[in-house]
């Protein structure tokens, strides 16, 4: 295997590369963090009024596993060696056994051009950007690539994944996998960033969006085989959707092009997602605001400031899709940008369904939306807004779910997100006097705290909505939804990235990937769930909520990083015995009720990860690295099943010193080959 020289740490945040900055998020880290509101005001009303108020809970906790399938069963026999062994820093080794699930051997940390998995395992490539989605597609030709057979091939750079069973069709499911971003200098040899084509414009957007087919298991292994079938489908940055909730209509959405402000073609960005428990998908519309240019040209105040706040700035986009489609031109049509930055809802099951974006939850940097569903069928769904110093979200309806798995549950279910609350949280500290910007834990052991859920915008089951937030209109809220959470004075976050509630305990988790500004200059200092200054490798946060009510407490399960290093907590577990990890990112269950955790940027000079952690007894906070990707990758979408265990590999190779003309990477086809986005399957052998 190559070995790949360690990736350099851009401005000493994460390792990304500067090349991965400027295309997945629009160089997001270099500039300054658009959250410039004050918002610690109503913070300090909460904290009062909480401190008065238990918190409640809710009741007997029901549970969504849709998607989260199981876990390993096959990959966690009691006879796997335990990770590691010898004395831990506190003299004492667990007494327990390893937990069932958690008990392969841990991958050690290492920069291969490889995906690295444990002893006993056995991985596969299941379908590879480029490959066949649709009948008829060409084979994927790298040199000779078009925008007809684009459209017909599996996109670029996958994220998120779900998995789901075909009914009636054994060891059958349909993956839909999200394409979040292109990275052209990757994409086309002797790419000209200055003067990009026609063609290479419409490759990208065919690139864009999810792929949606048919896979088929084997029996005695894990490995998965794409197939054609009638569900197979690509959606597109050119595919249509409809907007539901308070945004529909609205004048900030209307276009020379659809001037009812309700149509809109295609999708961006789409990073994280989840399952429903109706069978539909979610996904997380995320950096959309890079694809457009000219904000400067727009001058207006209140218009300017809303663009800022959403990262919309300067002349041309990096891309120059201005060039090509005046949509993308801020100067020719300044409210394109307001119909990106919702959560998606498809259909997988008709690929002749339009999708939906759902602007009852409001429209910010989704990295995702996951649902929990409570006892009486109220259905909470939780989002973060991946960016700097922004916000955690989440929306209850006020419909309860239609039972059944039907069609026409299905339909009646995708509309449950377009009436009900969408919340922003506060978040305050059991022990404010003691946190200092170093990691150091305060006196109680640990970071943790209480939260309140300040309502937004409720949308009624007629389609009315109304503000809760003095000075804004329903419309506003739902657009400018970041504005909203800075009029109420919701928490800062270390960038929160995926939610994921646990299928076993209920409890909530979330992950904030990192925030290289916090307690920097005039940027928000450290406070008890952010509790780092400069903070290179994030932490993971843990929820008790009422999920259809506005309280929780919380605590941080893990602070990541070198377990050698002061700074870092893995649940109070014996930091000798874990794996290091940085930068979580997306948070998946087994069916034992273990977290997992994917890493996007790995900040200690490893490759990215996938870990698998404890969550609760004597080994609580044990996290054991299963899996690394190629250099210069992330690790994305894990769906963690008994059978298997599936990651997106997503831009393999991409660092600063490589492009199609001088590839970094030549996974997973090897040789001198091109490096390509892929999904790969790991099952024990
Ligand atoms: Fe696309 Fe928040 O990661
Ligand atoms: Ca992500
Ligand atoms: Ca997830
Ligand atoms: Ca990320």
């Amino acid at each position: 295997m190559k070995l790949l020289p360690i990736l350099t740490t851009h401005d000493g945040s994460s390792a990304r590369s500067n090349l991965t900055c400027k295309y997945k998020c629009g160089d997001a880290c270099f500039h300054d963090a658009p959250n410039t509101s004050k918002g610690e005001y109503f913070g300090d009303i909460v904290k009062t009024a909480m401190s008065r108020r238990g918190v409640l809970r809710g009741g007997a906790m029901a549970v969504v596993a849709v998607g989260a399938g199981g876990l390993l069963a096959a990959c966690g026999t009691e006879d796997d060696a335990a990770a590691t062994d010898g004395t831990s820093s506190n003299g004492s080794t667990p007494s327990t056994p390893p937990v069932d699930g958690v008990d392969f051997t841990a991958v050690a940390p290492n920069t291969e051009d490889a995906v690295v998995i444990p002893e006993g395992y056995e991985q596969g490539v299941v379908i590879r950007w480029g490959d066949p989605v649709l009948e008829g597609a060409p084979e994927f030709d790298f040199d000779n690539q078009t925008a007809a057979a684009q459209a017909m091939q599996f996109g670029y750079n996958n994220d998120f994944a779900g998995l789901l069973p075909i009914e009636g069709t054994p060891n059958a499911y349909l993956l839909v996998v999200s394409h979040e971003y292109t990275t052209e200098p990757n994409l086309f040899k002797g790419y000209d960033e200055e003067n990009p084509t026609r063609e290479q414009f419409d490759i990208a957007l065919a690139a864009h969006g999810l792929s949606i087919l048919q896979v088929n298991g084997e029996n005695g292994s894990g490995a998965l085989t794409p197939a054609f079938s009638q569900y197979n489908r690509r959606l597109t940055a050119t595919s249509e959707f409809l907007v539901t909730g308070p945004a529909a209509g609205s004048d900030f959405l209307k276009t020379g092009a659809d001037p009812t402000g309700t149509k809109v073609l295609g999708t961006l960005n789409n990073c994280s997602g989840g399952l429903t428990p109706w069978g539909t998908v979610l996904s997380g519309e995320e950096n959309f605001n890079q694809y457009f240019g000219n904000a400067e040209s727009v001058t207006e105040p209140a218009a300017a400031e809303r663009l800022a706040r959403y990262g919309l700035e300067g002349a041309a986009s990096d891309r120059k899709w201005e060039q090509f489609d005046p949509r993308f031109d801020l100067a020719q049509e300044p409210n394109e940008a307001n119909r990106f930055g919702y959560i998606v809802e498809i259909d997988p099951w008709d690929p002749n369904s339009t999708p939906v974006k759902h602007s009852a939850m409001g429209r910010f940097k989704h990295e995702a939306a996951t649902i929990y569903v409570t006892d009486d069928g109220t259905v909470v769904a939780y989002s973060g807004d991946d960016e700097r110093f922004d916000y955690m979200y989440k929306f209850v309806s006020s419909r309860k779910m239609m039972p059944g798995n039907g069609q026409a549950a299905m339909r009646e279910n995708m509309t449950i997100l377009d009436a009900g609350t969408l919340y922003v949280a506060v978040l305050t500290g059991d022990s404010p006097d003691a946190i200092d910007g170093t990691g150091t834990l305060p006196p109680s052991g640990k970071f943790s705290g209480k939260g309140e859920w300040i309502p937004l915008l409720r949308t009624n089951n007629d389609g009315n909505a109304e503000s809760l937030v003095d000075g804004m209109s329903a419309e506003e809220v739902a657009v400018f939804t970041r504005q909203a959470g800075d009029k109420v004075g919701a928490t800062k976050m270390d960038r929160p990235e995926d939610f994921e509630p646990n299928p076993v305990t209920g409890k909530v988790y979330v992950a904030l990937t990192n925030n290289k500004n916090r307690g920097v200059d005039d940027y928000a200092s450290v406070d008890e769930a952010n509790p780092r200054v400069q903070n290179k490798n994030g932490q993971v946060l843990e929820l008790e909520d009422d999920h259809a009510g506005t309280e929780f407490v919380w605590n941080l399960l893990i602070v990541a990083g070198d377990p050698e290093a002061a700074d870092t907590y893995f649940g109070g577990f014996d930091k000798t015995q874990v794996s290091p990890i940085s930068c979580p990112d997306n948070l998946a269950f087994d069916s034992k009720g273990n977290l997992w955790i994917s890493t996007d940027g790995n900040a200690l000079d490893s490759n990215d990860g996938l870990f698998a952690v404890v969550l609760d007894g004597e080994r609580r906070g044990e996290t054991r690295q299963f899996l690394t990707v190629p250099a210069g990758a992330e690790t994305c979408g894990p769906i963690i099943q008994d059978e298997r265990v599936i990651v997106a590999v997503q831009h393999p190779g991409e660092s600063d010193d490589a492009s199609a003309d001088n590839p970094a990477s030549h996974w997973p086809d090897g040789g001198d080959s091109q490096p390509r986005p892929s999904m790969v399957a790991v099952w024990k052998v």
